[in-house]
């Protein structure tokens, strides 16, 4: 088992298949010009799965694919299929443009679940945020996961006077249709243009959607980030994500790989451990593993304080987030 020192035993590992992205979100994406990482740095299809399998050994048995946007890879399906064959349970998160060609991946591998970020409902909106057309896709895809059963979590980033106008739109979403929206508070990362008056905090978003709904608080699974609810008479749920205002380090048990085969320990973590390398030079990766994680922050990396109202984005060394995957 992997042990930090604050006793939090760390389960759950995300993998990041690629930092490069077909959509070009402002809040993810660095705004100055950006070199995405040559192929030959990332990590293979085989060094993902044994880099994976040697997790597993030490406890993990939950697997998240991220980007950039993973099913972009064109070996996305081979290592898809590779990882569904361990023992852990594997989930993805995905823009959603490219969803309809992994259907059968998906089915193969047991995914039967995924998070689709879609940060409005409005076309022109969409066109803007992503920089990209495809919002008439995305939904599409939405609907075509649907109707092959899978449970659909939908990301939205709630940005003020972006799209927190739009809460309540994706609120009424949920009524006949059977979908999981989260709201998550928007996050720093290197370029992405945060400012803390940017930050809509879940209590903020929550007084508007009690304005017009009764709400009711759903129960938590454990190490879930979301805070979840529902409103009576709706086929889906919503939650918060809330890292900025009220972190839920206490309970994390999560670990990152970012696509070039860095370890983090944490999302906002500063420093990085190099495990394709060493891999690469045939070096034994399980002590450089638990060094990681004996060296993790109590919370949100040791960078900053939940007062985010004070807080410098410059002051964070972390990188961009298409960087870190999500
Ligand atoms: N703040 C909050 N969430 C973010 N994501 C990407 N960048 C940010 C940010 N700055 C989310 C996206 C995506 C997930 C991978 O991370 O919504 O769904
Ligand atoms: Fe791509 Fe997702 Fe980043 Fe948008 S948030 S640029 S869709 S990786």
């Amino acid at each position: 088992m992997i042990r930090d020192t604050f006793d939090r035993v760390h389960n759950y590992l995300r993998i990041s298949l690629t930092d490069r992205c077909n959509m070009r979100c402002f809040y993810c994406m660095p705004n100055e010009h950006y070199d995405f990482s040559p192929f030959s740095k990332l990590m293979q299809g085989d060094e993902i799965e044994k880099l994976a399998k040697i997790f597993v050994t030490l406890g993990v048995n939950k697997i998240r694919l991220t980007g950039g946007e993973p099913l972009i890879r064109k070996d996305a399906a081979d290592i898809i299929l590779r990882l569904s064959k361990l023992p852990v349970k594997l989930t993805l998160t995905t823009n959603g443009s490219r969803v309809y060609e992994y259907i059968e991946v998906f089915k193969q591998a047991h995914i039967n679940s995924l998070n689709i970020s879609l940060d409005t409902l409005q076309a022109d909106k969409f066109n803007h945020i992503t920089r990209r057309n495809d919002f008439a896709l995305v939904r599409e895809n939405i609907q075509l996961l649907l109707k092959e059963n899978f449970h659909v979590k939908v990301n939205v980033v709630v940005m003020k006077e972006f799209n927190d106008d739009e809460i309540n739109d994706f609120i009424e979403w949920t009524r006949d249709t059977p979908i999981h929206v989260r709201f998550i508070e928007f996050m720093p990362f290197n370029g992405n243009l945060w400012t803390s008056n940017k930050v809509i905090t879940w209590k903020q978003m929550m007084e508007r959607i009690e304005q017009k709904y009764k709400v009711h608080r759903l129960q938590d699974e454990k190490h879930d980030t979301a805070k979840k609810y529902n409103i009576e008479g709706h086929a889906g749920t919503f939650a918060f994500i809330t890292t900025m205002s009220t972190p839920f380090c206490g309970d994390c048990n999560r670990m990152r790989l970012t696509a070039d085969g860095k370890m983090k320990n944490c999302l906002f973590s500063n420093s990085e451990t190099d495990l394709l390398t060493a891999l690469r030079n045939g070096e034994d990766i399980v002590p450089l593993i638990y060094k990681s994680v004996y060296h993790k922050a109590e919370k949100l990396g040791g960078q900053f304080e939940p007062n985010f109202e004070n807080l410098n984005p410059e002051d964070i060394a972390n990188r961009s987030m298409i960087t870190i995957g999500g």
